[in-house]
């Protein structure tokens, strides 16, 4: 088959391709653009599709039909079909005012567009509009980077312009299992030695690691942050100082649990704990993920204490109480993985089948007793010594009315 049918094929192919096809219609000028192209020539089925328009990016996306949003002052736009998203940006030029700040941005050809972007193997297209369906659009080298599977940047002042891009580097590097082209090395571990990351603001910055520390292999992302010195940028003592610690920790992390904390927990060990409060402020954690992760820092070693004295799974609750999965992974990546995993994996599912109302329908006044007396059910329960909703009831009354238990 011709490459460019071969090509189109596999874009028709794509489940997430299909409502956009269908729209398409006579359209002109429209590429699928991107990661979805490197992962579709990587042989892979690329879910989310970023589009690049030579033209109007919202007059686009309203002709093809579903629900529009439009995010920037330069019209990029997402229209949703049939429930996938499409991302739809007009080709660009952009100049950089100074390093680090936003870019200017200039309509422009599809060619311009590419010539902008990160890496070679993210700067490629394939046209979909009815002139030369299929047709792949590339910079110089962007076929023989992917071929031998390493990261390039476009032209010396890339990390300089664009520091996030440094960050960018680690995540594909893990993602994709690529290596860095050794002048694109050189280029990055020169723009953090001139103080590139500076120029960023700090809610950038934590946005591209909060991407990082969600890959499905943080730790591999988080070794190359620190063999280009991005972590020391970041901290001088932020960065992986134990990788089996980490490791263990993250196997202990059940599925329900926000990765992204722990990883960064885990990055953060070494940071003292003032400092380390007002870096998450800089880098803009919501005030949750900034608490669960100054928690993990702060109380994994007097958590891990509390676990390994825990014997009966009451006591287990007791060592952990407040706190969050990742408090207790990391906890247990200390020491006592046994009683962390129990926790994580059993008892925090454990509940009561009854509860305050039905303590005061069996007269209990209203105050301290219903709690003393769930929490006496609870420890029942937990141990083992109480199951059902009458076994629980009737330890939860005993206690409530200040009997001792009779399950010990
Ligand atoms: N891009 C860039 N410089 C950046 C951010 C993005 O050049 N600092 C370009 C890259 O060509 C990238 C595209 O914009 O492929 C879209 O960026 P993004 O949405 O972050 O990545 P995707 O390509 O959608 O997806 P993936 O993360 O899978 O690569």
């Amino acid at each position: 088959m011709a490459p460019n049918r071969e090509l189109i094929e596999r874009v028709r192919a794509l489940p997430a391709a299909q409502p956009l096809i269908a729209r398409l219609g006579d359209e002109s000028g429209v590429y699928l653009v991107g990661g979805a192209v490197r992962d579709l020539l990587l042989g892979g089925e690329p879910y989310e599709l970023d589009l690049v328009v030579e033209g109007d990016a919202i007059a686009l996306a309203s002709r093809l039909g579903g629900p529009t949003e439009v995010h920037d002052r330069f019209g990029t736009s997402s229209v949703t079909l049939d429930g996938y998203t499409y991302d739809i940006a007009q080709a660009r030029r952009e100049s950089y005012p100074e390093p680090g700040a936003l870019p200017e941005v200039f309509p422009a050809s599809l060619t311009d567009d590419l010539s902008r972007r990160d890496f070679t193997v993210n700067a490629m297209a394939v046209a979909l509009g009815r002139e030369a369906p299929g047709e792949l659009s590339a910079v110089p080298r962007a076929l023989e980077d992917l071929q031998a599977r390493q990261l390039r940047v476009l032209h010396k002042r890339s990390f300089l312009d664009d520091p996030t891009r440094l960050l960018r580097l680690a995540r594909y590097a893990s993602r994709l299992r690529f290596s860095i082209e050794p002048g694109t090395r050189v280029l990055a571990i020169a723009a953090i030695r001139a103080g590139a990351l500076r120029t960023l603001s700090g809610s950038r910055v934590g946005a591209e690691l909060r991407l990082l520390a969600r890959e499905r292999e943080p730790l591999a992302a988080l070794r190359c942050m620190a063999q280009l010195g991005i972590d020391r940028a970041i901290h001088p003592s932020f960065g992986l100082h134990d990788q089996e610690l980490a490791q263990r920790a993250l196997e202990l992390l059940p599925s329900d649990a926000a990765t992204e904390r722990l990883v960064v927990a885990l990055a953060a060990q070494a940071v003292p704990p003032p400092e380390l409060s007002a870096l998450l402020d800089d880098l803009a954690f919501e005030a949750a993920d900034r608490d669960a992760i100054l928690a993990a820092t702060a109380r994994g070693k007097e958590t891990a204490q509390a676990l390994a004295a825990a014997t009966r799974p009451s006591q287990v609750a007791a060592a952990v109480a407040g706190a969050g999965p990742e408090l207790v992974a990391l906890a247990g990546a200390l020491g006592p993985a046994q009683a962390a995993r129990e926790w994580l994996m059993r008892l925090r599912h454990v509940g009561l089948a009854i509860d305050g109302d039905d303590m005061l329908a069996e007269g209990v006044p209203r105050g301290p007793a219903v709690g003393r007396g769930l929490r006496a059910a609870l420890v029942a329960k937990l141990d083992g010594w109480a199951s059902g909703r009458d076994e629980e009831l009737a330890e939860a009354l005993r206690a409530a009315r200040g009997a001792g238990s009779l399950g010990r």
